[in-house]
């Protein structure tokens, strides 16, 4: 009896340790943590100082069913005006960078090539950048989080062609505007949510249902406006400039269902469809294959003259091929990915053309958003992920974190934060895999899009019913300092 309980307990007690202990390895001299924001999410002001208006105020302003609480992002976090104590804050977590993005319509506020610079917004991100550099932390700068100025959804937005150069005119302001100051550039924040929710699924600004056709247009204006954006960075201004330059493409984990090879291949599938999609034309020149292969044999029988998916040309695959400088991956979560029948022809989504089913399991811990469970080996797998498929590259995580409804004492975020960096860290030790940056999404909690100020990722909070916007920092916060300073996830290493 008692050997049997010993069997049965052992086992377990080993699988609890191995899911919920954190390694006692120290993080290598090399490695660098970090903290996010995005514009739209903690700036509010929204139309001060000459800012025109963007798609997520127009959304919030318009078409209020669209965010839970018809919440909105006119003040936020009020760190427009109050960015000399976000940066005390981010300094008091001793990290060595602060990502965080510039609003377009702020520099650019009719945002069309060729219009007028607002030199007030120019003031704000160049007196930010100061400040975060007077405190001795890095700037990283995101070009686009995902807030497009009015006029260019009213010319069609990204699936029209033409914002690849709207959108070169704009970088070249700001290398021009900040460039002395800002030595790591990001193009896109998370194009594929940018396009799929954008465009394709229709429940994010600006809200457009095009599921297979719109999505896939907007990708391809994307890439093409990464690339150019990179190639003038290389052609005119990172000798004087000396910075780095890329992309920040999202993916969650896709685990087998089953072992079954129809299953891998499912996984594997869904790994090229969301970050392959972007992933292999900056680093190969092309879309992944199989995306080709699907896409253009689907569209013929769908009786399409031509794929759904835009071709690249031979020049535009040798111009687009290596156009980064790192990999930067956001990630967050995993789903498990089985394979399913192929789908009716006249199914006609970009869900369908991946042919992927993708769930969540229960056993997971939950979080306050929905598609967010805590799993914390994913992380791990993904790096190796992409490390192997993408030859070993420098990998930035540039968003890593997790929601709660509220509240200071965030044990949730605290142990999130230990496993997750567990995980990193034994992929660099154990696996040799090349993660140099950790960031940790957010610095406070903000306006989370659809979903308003009712999701909670940061690691201060903000009382958004003061007009103070009172921060205080979470248990999580020590946490990540704790960790910062010692370099060591657990009590010691
Ligand atoms: C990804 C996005 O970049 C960020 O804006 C968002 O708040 C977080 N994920 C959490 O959903």
């Amino acid at each position: 009896m008692v050997t049997r309980l010993v069997l049965f307990v052992l086992p377990c007690v080993l699988l609890f340790e191995k899911a919920y202990t954190a390694t006692n390895r120290t993080f290598p001299s090399y490695f660098k943590f970090g903290v996010a924001t995005a514009s739209y999410q903690v700036e509010g002001a929204w139309n001060e100082d000459g800012k025109g208006e963007n798609i997520w105020d127009h959304v919030c302003h318009t078409n209020s069913t669209f965010i839970d609480n018809k919440d909105n992002g006119d003040v936020a976090c009020d760190s427009y005006h109050k960015y000399k104590e976000d940066v005390q804050m981010i300094k008091n977590l001793g990290v060595d960078y602060y990502r965080f993005s510039l609003s377009w319509s702020r520099i650019l506020p009719r945002g069309l090539a060729g219009t007028p610079v607002n030199q007030l917004g120019i003031n704000y991100y160049r007196n930010l950048t100061q400040e975060l550099l007077d405190n001795g932390i890095e700037p990283m700068v995101t070009m686009f989080h995902w807030d497009l100025p009015e006029p260019l959804q009213d010319i069609g937005g990204w699936p029209n062609p033409e914002l690849e150069d709207h959108f070169v005119y704009y970088a070249r302001t700001v290398f021009e505007q900040l460039g002395d100051l800002v030595k790591f550039w990001m193009t896109f924040n998370e194009p594929k949510q940018t396009c799929q929710e954008g465009y394709g699924l229709g429940v994010m600004a600006p809200g457009i249902k095009s599921s297979g056709i719109a999505d896939y247009k907007c990708a391809h204006t994307l890439i093409k406006a990464h690339a150019k954006t990179y190639h003038l960075y290389d052609d005119e201004f990172r000798a004087k400039q000396n910075g780095s330059i890329g992309i920040v493409a999202d993916t969650t984990w896709y685990e087998p269902a089953s072992g079954s090879d129809a299953d891998k291949a499912a996984a594997e599938r869904a790994l090229q469809f969301k970050f392959g999609w972007f992933l292999n034309p900056i680093v190969n020149g092309n879309y992944p294959q199989v995306m080709i292969d699907r896409v253009d044999e689907r569209s013929k029988k769908q009786g399409f003259a031509q794929s759904r998916l835009p071709k690249f040309t031979d020049e535009e695959i040798e111009y687009i091929k290596g156009t980064h400088d790192f990999v930067a991956v956001n990630t967050y979560t995993t789903n498990y990915a089985q394979d399913v029948e192929e789908p009716d022809s006249d199914e006609l989504s970009y869900e369908s053309d991946m042919k992927v089913e993708l769930f969540l399991d229960d056993d997971w811990e939950e979080s306050a958003s929905s598609w967010l469970r805590v799993v914390p080996w994913g992380i791990r797998k993904l790096v190796n992920w992409v490390s192997k498929t993408y030859n070993n590259p420098e990998i930035f995580i540039t968003e890593n974190g997790v929601s709660d409804r509220g509240g200071i004492e965030d044990e949730n975020r605290t142990s999130f934060y230990r496993e997750y960096l567990s995980n990193i860290l034994e992929a660099i030790e154990e696996d040799g895999v090349n993660v140099t940056r950790y960031t940790a999404w957010s610095l406070m909690d903000n306006f989370e899009w659809a979903r308003g100020y009712a999701e909670k990722y940061g690691l201060y909070s903000v009382d958004f019913k003061s007009s103070n916007r009172t921060r205080t920092p979470k248990a999580s916060a020590d946490y990540y300092k704790q960790v910062i300073t010692t370099r060591c996830l657990v009590n010691s290493c």
